[in-house]
């Protein structure tokens, strides 16, 4: 039965919605992912149902600590240093155990498990709640811009969908994800933590995914995180009727159709900004939006990844 709790459950109630095989988006320090009890085909079958996801795109199973980690991969010597890092904004694409009890569909038949221990209080708590592994997808309607608000989520399932709320994404750009190939590091995703950044932690490099890895993290596709407007990248201005996205100093003024990612320029702030800056200047319903260069260093990789995705031809 529907209760006037289901839109904004507690923290106890969005465990009981969870734990009787329901679905429910909740927040972590990357976006708001749409979670299930990962152990449950049914419960996991309905959000790939509710995203419109399709189902070779396997999802992120989210732990509450190393232990429940630990039951459901291997961890290879390689992968010791980058576990550390956890928690945090960083997924890890490891052995499946044969004994993991994760459902099939999480995973789209592959023998690997991408997994991450989030770093947001708030999704630790749930878990633990829970008691079972989460799988979540990040809760948006699939090859649209993630949500990084409950708003966001709201909106984008019609309110047909559950929201934990915990406040804005502190990141506001998915986890990294990092997969371990023997002695290799491989980034299949850049995300809410930079290479550099890994690479300085672990003391090794992390080498970028060749450009036909779409295998290796299936959901990698060429148009993605789209806005119902057309993207123009590397503009230093916006042309008359378009919008503008304007990161560092610039002269364009803020206002309905403007925005800046960083007016310091500071690529933390422009990832915290930017899909929320997508999705207001999306709303204004402009044809066209022109998006200011943003340099390709630490998390301007990222940043860069998500435009080129939302910029390409759509199907
Ligand atoms: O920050 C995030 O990572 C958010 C929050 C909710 O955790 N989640 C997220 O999930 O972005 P999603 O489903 O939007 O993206 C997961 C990506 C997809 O590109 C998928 O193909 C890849 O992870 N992936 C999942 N399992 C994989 C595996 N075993 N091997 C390679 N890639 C995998
Ligand atoms: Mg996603």
């Amino acid at each position: 039965m529907k209760t006037a709790h289901d839109d904004h459950p507690t923290l106890d109630q969005a465990a009981e919605i969870l734990r009787g095989g329901g679905i429910c988006a909740f927040p972590t320090e990357t976006v708001y992912g749409l979670g299930a009890d990962a152990t449950n085909s049914d419960a996991v079958l309905a959000v790939y149902e509710a995203k419109g996801r399709p189902r070779f795109n396997p999802l992120i199973v989210h732990c509450a600590d190393r232990e429940m980690a630990e039951r459901l991969v291997t961890f290879p010597a390689g992968a010791e240093a980058l576990a550390a890092l956890w928690p945090g904004p960083l997924t890890l694409v490891l052995p499946r155990r044969a004994d993991a009890g994760i459902s099939d569909i999480v995973t789209a038949g592959l023998d690997t498990l991408a997994v991450r221990i989030p770093a947001h209080p708030l999704a630790q708590s749930l878990i633990r709640a829970v008691g079972r592994p989460l799988a979540a997808p990040s809760a948006n309607p699939s090859g649209k811009l993630s949500p990084t608000t409950a708003a966001q989520v709201r909106r984008a399932f019609g309110g047909r969908v559950p929201v934990l709320d915990g406040g804005p994404c502190q990141a506001g750009l998915e986890s990294t994800i990092v997969a371990v190939d023997g002695e290799r590091l491989v980034q299949l995703r850049a995300g809410a933590m930079s290479r550099e950044e890994i690479a300085f932690a672990v003391g090794r490099p992390v080498e970028v995914a060749p450009k036909d890895a779409n295998v290796a993290a299936p959901g990698m596709l060429r148009s993605h995180y789209a806005p119902a407007a057309d993207l123009r990248l590397d503009a230093a201005e916006p042309l008359p009727g378009e919008a503008y996205l304007a990161f560092g100093p610039s002269a364009v003024a803020e206002g309905p159709r403007c925005r800046n990612l960083s007016p310091s320029g500071d690529l933390h702030e422009a990832a915290r900004n930017l899909f929320s800056a997508l999705h207001e200047i999306d709303a204004s319903g402009v044809a066209r939006i022109a998006v200011a260069p943003i340099p390709d260093s630490g998390l301007g990789e990222a940043i860069n990844d998500r435009l080129r995705r939302a910029a390409a031809p759509r199907d």
